[in-house]
């Protein structure tokens, strides 16, 4: 799958940070049950990798990256585990569309989104979105930079998921409200499927492009 497919799933990519892998499986069928089949588990603990490959193997619907990868090694490593796809919070040095699997980098700025598209990308994770200008900023990006589509992530919640989902230039946005840490922690996996259902139901602007699997 391209990066424009995995954007197309669904309207939002939960952003998962999985102390326990035993929480891997419940909670990605959880969320896929809610109809989110991206789900970005972020390498942020020492649970992660092992997580990515448990969801890999025994999660069908899941379609499972790997999140803040900051380096090329953490890109080859997640690919290993069975990560589909990798987010990074920024641009990763030397690393560009070629790659084990496809990469999402992230951009704040005008001169961050040039350096990325002069290596070839057109999808951006806009990060972290809430503090560096949100919807104001990619209606100001979508005029000089009209093939730059983006996942903005960072400080989204519920409430504001709506404005996001209706600009042009944006596919998909990243978050952790789906998965609480306290609905994890208590293994409430139904209040995660409704918050799941409830955020794949949200509109979205941009038309996904047809999904080839
Ligand atoms: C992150 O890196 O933690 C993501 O951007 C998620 O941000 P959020 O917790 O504000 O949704």
């Amino acid at each position: 799958m391209t990066l424009d497919d995995i954007m197309a799933l669904a309207p939002v990519v939960p952003v998962l940070i999985i102390e326990d892998v035993a929480d891997a499986v419940p909670l990605a069928r959880a969320l896929t049950r809610g109809g989110l089949r991206a789900l970005e588990v972020t390498l942020r603990t020492p649970a992660a990798l092992e997580a990515i490959a448990a969801i890999a193997g025994e999660v069908e619907d899941a379609v499972v990256g790997a999140g803040t990868v900051t380096s090329a090694t953490a890109r080859q490593a997640a690919a290993r585990a069975g990560a589909r796809f990798a987010v990074s919070p920024g641009l990763i040095p030397g690393e560009g569309l070629e790659g084990p699997i496809p990469l999402l980098p992230g951009v704040a700025t005008a001169t961050e989104l040039m350096a990325g598209l002069e290596r070839g990308f057109t999808a951006f994770k806009l990060f972290p979105a809430s503090v560096v200008g949100g919807v104001p900023l990619l209606r100001a990006l979508s005029s000089p930079f009209p093939q730059a589509v983006f996942c903005p992530t960072g400080g989204i919640d519920a409430a504001k998921a709506a404005d996001y989902l209706n600009e042009p230039n944006v596919a998909c946005i990243g978050g952790s409200w789906v998965a609480p840490k306290a609905a994890v922690a208590a293994r409430d996996w139904d209040t995660i499927t409704e918050l799941a259902a409830a955020a794949a139901a949200l509109p979205r602007r941009r038309a996904p492009p047809p999904i080839l699997t």
